[in-house]
């Protein structure tokens, strides 16, 4: 179906998990403080793409850690298709120069954030429509 929903309740601070979404791989990640602390400290004008891509949000939202995020409150999770944007590669989670994820086909590094930082890839990961429907699932799609 187009939607699903997915329990997050066994997700501790800084766990993830991969859910498969329209035959595409959708990353779920209970980020750490640390996590979004660095993302937060890293400037726009650093990023190779400065557009949030969140399905959630206006095309031209800029790529600020909380506009990554699933928003106020809910900013420790991240939710995001694990689909490189240079080729489609799956990334590898916690990993790369970036602490987010590194995609091994060629080279691109991202960020906490799954903002892109390095490498060919040219966009963000982008994010999926979602929302949290309570505090332990998510229903993407
Ligand atoms: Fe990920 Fe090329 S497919 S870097």
């Amino acid at each position: 179906t187009a939607t699903i929903e997915v329990d997050v309740s066994s997700l501790t601070e800084g766990m993830s998990l991969t859910v498969k979404w329209r035959g595409r791989p959708v990353f779920v990640r209970n980020r750490t403080a640390k996590e979004v602390e660095a993302a937060n400290a890293t400037a726009l004008e650093e990023l190779k793409d400065p557009i949030a891509r969140n399905a959630n949000l206006a095309d031209d939202q800029p790529a600020t850690d909380l506009a990554r995020s699933a928003g106020e409150g809910k900013e420790n999770w991240i939710v995001m298709i694990g689909v490189c944007t240079h080729l489609g590669c799956v990334p590898l989670g916690q990993a790369g120069d970036f602490g987010g994820w590194f995609c091994p086909c060629h080279g691109s590094h991202y960020d906490t954030a799954g903002r892109v930082r390095k490498g060919p890839a040219p966009e963000n990961l982008p994010i999926p429509r979602f929302e949290f429907v309570s505090d332990t699932v998510v229903r993407i799609g």
